[in-house]
């Protein structure tokens, strides 16, 4: 089974209470998407493998931590997922960044691909996909088929609010990824939105409606 991370650091909590608001407005909204998603991706990057060093300070030659292995990619999901692109970037500066739009068929009701941009090594880099809302579960599920098709292995997957039918979706077709949810929220509505949630999250990144 994939292993969820639900996080519990006060300022995550404390910042998605800011962002359920209805009154907080986009400029705000888009700050704090932002902040919520640099936090996770601390806790989201809390196990990638270091190796020693050897360095020299101005002082002496010592031994140093240095990242090992695997470079990292952020795919985010089209749209709201690119409001998680520059915090998470904040603190992996050197990540690439690949891009994948999917659109929900009227008729199949089925997630279709619209954009794929794709750094060229992206099956030798630990993936981070990115999308503040895991509702259904139908575009992760079909962001991360994608990935693996192009030869991912090393994927994990970050949101911010999560419903239990999301989380259970992606459960069931890509135990392998690990998750990471800000919030596990109570169910979805006769709509597809989260409840509580906080609304359509990709209206309120860029202000749309
Ligand atoms: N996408 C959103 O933006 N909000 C939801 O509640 C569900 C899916």
């Amino acid at each position: 089974m994939a292993n969820v991370v639900i996080m519990d650091h006060p300022l995550i909590q404390h910042k998605i209470g800011l962002i359920r608001r209805k009154e907080t407005g986009t400029k705000d909204f888009r700050q704090t998407i932002g902040e919520i998603a640099m936090l996770i991706c601390y806790e989201a990057t809390r196990d990638l493998k270091l190796e020693d060093v050897e360095i020299e300070t101005p002082i002496c030659k010592t031994m140093a931590k240095e990242l090992r292995g695997k470079k990292m990619a952020i795919v985010p999901i089209l749209r709201a997922g690119l409001g998680m692109v520059d915090g998470m970037l904040s603190l992996i500066p050197a990540a690439r960044v690949g891009h994948i739009g999917l659109y929900r068929d009227p008729d199949t009701l089925k997630p279709v691909e619209y954009y794929c941009k794709l750094p060229a090594d992206c099956a030798e880099r630990e993936v981070f996909v990115v999308d503040p809302m895991l509702a259904t579960g139908g575009s992760s599920v079909a962001a991360i088929r994608m990935l693996k098709e192009k030869g991912c292995r090393n994927i994990h997957f970050m949101c911010i609010i999560a419903a239990p039918e999301g989380i259970e979706a992606m459960q069931e077709e890509h135990p392998d990824v690990d998750i990471y949810v800000g919030a596990l929220d109570e169910k979805l509505n006769d709509h597809g939105y989260i409840v509580p949630g906080l609304g359509d999250a990709g209206d309120r990144i860029f202000g749309t409606k």
